[in-house]
């Protein structure tokens, strides 16, 4: 189930609002039918206008309009994950505070826990209170995960996320007050220190495990800057030393073998920014490995 969320005010740099007509040029729907799945393509999801919010931190950009995108992707999302897996279209990383609302509700009715794979060059662990940037792509996993200041704003999520439940990878950019929650939360961060130093395989085995042990639904969170800019340039975040194309097409196999994953996110791609597709693309790629592409047929599952 495809859901386009153009949303682009979570970021200063406009473009991101393009993102689901990218992936769908470079073929999404086509991949995922030629792998054997039903794909319904929703179309583009789109807020009533929002009157302007005001908050005490004065950087605070476009609450309102993350709001309005956080509520109704959190239906939509809901949605749809009772009918197939949503694979939401973005759109900046802000949206994430509206599927995880969606999945969460999805997750608290069957009474199964919910774990989230933040593959992503950045925490996103900013509060209202603490982001100077003010761009709320950089607070949606603060929201998901019960930090303070949330409350009153956005809607109550069905069951804040469990930080023992969350894993992250890919992470090279982190400010200081997203330092100390992670520190203070539970939350599993793997920066590339510990990817260069384990690998990607060893350190995710370990989290599909536990997610496998708990019977948990698998919220993947993709964004554009988990890559390495080389390969990916089509994002407004870059940050050097990302993943590789292969690092990240053994994550996504890994992933479609582990057979947990409920639902995905694919943000942060700014075809504006973008080289002839190539990061839309890669993209598209990186799902058809998630969703079954394999070289060869593999025996056994091999995680
Ligand atoms: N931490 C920085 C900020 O708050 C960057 C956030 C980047 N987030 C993203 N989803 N690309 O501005
Ligand atoms: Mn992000
Ligand atoms: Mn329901
Ligand atoms: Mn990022």
């Amino acid at each position: 189930m495809l859901l386009g969320a153009p949303v682009q005010e979570g970021t200063r740099r406009l473009g991101c609002d393009m993102g689901p007509s990218a992936f769908r040029a470079a073929g999404i729907v086509g991949t995922l039918r030629e792998l054997g799945h039903d794909v319904i393509d929703r179309g583009n999801l789109a807020p009533v206008a929002a009157p302007a919010r005001a908050h005490s931190n004065p950087a605070v950009r476009s609450l309102a309009e993350v709001v309005a995108w956080t509520e109704l992707l959190g239906e939509a999302v809901h949605g749809a994950a009772g009918e197939g897996m949503p694979i939401t279209l973005g759109g900046d990383h802000s949206l994430a505070a509206g599927t995880l609302t969606g999945m969460s509700r999805h997750a608290t009715e069957l009474g199964r826990p919910l774990f989230v794979l933040w593959l992503d060059a950045h925490p996103d662990l900013h509060t209202l209170d603490s982001t100077e940037s003010g761009n709320l792509h950089g607070v949606p996993m603060a929201y998901a995960t019960g930090q303070p200041g949330f409350e009153g704003i956005f809607p109550p999520l069905a069951a804040p996320l469990d930080p023992s439940r969350v894993c992250m990878m890919g992470i090279r950019s982190v400010d200081p007050a997203e330092r100390r929650t992670v520190a203070a939360s539970g939350i599993t961060v793997h920066d590339m220190r510990a990817i260069d130093e384990f690998g990607f395989a060893a350190l995710l085995r370990t989290f599909l495990h536990q997610v496998e042990a708990e019977s948990g639904l698998l919220h993947v969170s993709l964004d554009v800057d988990f890559l390495d800019p080389d390969i990916a340039p089509g994002v407004g975040t870059t940050v050097p030393g990302g993943a590789t194309f292969r690092e990240a097409h053994l994550v996504m196999e890994m992933l479609h073998e582990c057979g947990l994953v409920s639902s995905i996110d694919l943000v942060e791609l700014n075809p504006f920014l973008d080289d002839r597709g190539r990061t839309a693309r890669l993209m598209v790629d990186l799902v058809a490995s998630l969703m079954g592409r394999r070289v060869l047929d593999r025996p056994t599952r091999s995680y």
